[in-house]
């Protein structure tokens, strides 16, 4: 597998090129319903994603776009990274897509002077929380039915 794969790597949505663009809203579109609450019914337009003040990392499998990564810009100035979503294609689920593109954010994260990196998820969201904890995140922060009755928000960190 590893010789297949790739990454692309975006400091801000404006450096993304057209074709890209449209895979990144079509893994979101496609990955919606995954999320709790779906991303259709967030504040943030899906179509709008790309071009957000953000960073993105891209993971290609022969050549296709098979998942991604992207890191909202809150605390960048005080050296600590904020991972929003993550998604990898259905297609290439649980086959160790998502620790890649965790472990390769790492190293981006780490070569762009970031100490800490957070992010968060929902309690039920076993894929995201093993994923997560098998790349050496650890939960520190509960907030008890932040996603609906008895779905918690976890937060999760890693010191770089
Ligand atoms: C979360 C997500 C990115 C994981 O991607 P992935 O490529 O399937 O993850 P991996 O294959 O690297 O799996 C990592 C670990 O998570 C666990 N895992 C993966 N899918 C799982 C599932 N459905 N149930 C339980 N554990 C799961 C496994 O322990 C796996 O480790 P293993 O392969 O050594 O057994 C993917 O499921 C996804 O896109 N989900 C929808 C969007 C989402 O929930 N994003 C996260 C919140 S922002």
């Amino acid at each position: 597998m590893t010789e297949k794969y790739s990454f692309d790597y975006f400091k801000t949505g404006k450096e993304i090129d057209e074709r890209t663009r449209k895979g990144i809203i079509e893994l979101h579109y496609a990955a919606d319903k995954d999320f709790i609450p779906p991303l259709s019914r967030r504040r943030q337009k899906i179509e709008d994603i790309p071009d957000l003040n953000s960073r993105f990392l891209v993971l290609k499998y022969e050549g296709r776009i098979a998942g991604v990564i992207i890191f909202w810009d809150y605390y960048w100035k005080c050296r600590s990274a904020y991972i929003g979503n993550t998604i990898v294609s259905r297609n290439f689920r649980k086959l160790g897509f998502g620790q890649l593109l965790i472990k390769e954010s790492v190293k981006r994260l780490r070569l762009d002077g970031i100490h800490l990196v957070k992010t968060n998820t929902w309690s039920n969201n076993m894929s995201s929380i093993n994923m997560l904890e098998k790349c050496g995140f650890t939960k520190y922060y509960t907030v008890r039915d932040a996603r609906g009755k008895g779905i918690h928000k976890i937060w999760l960190r890693r010191s770089l």
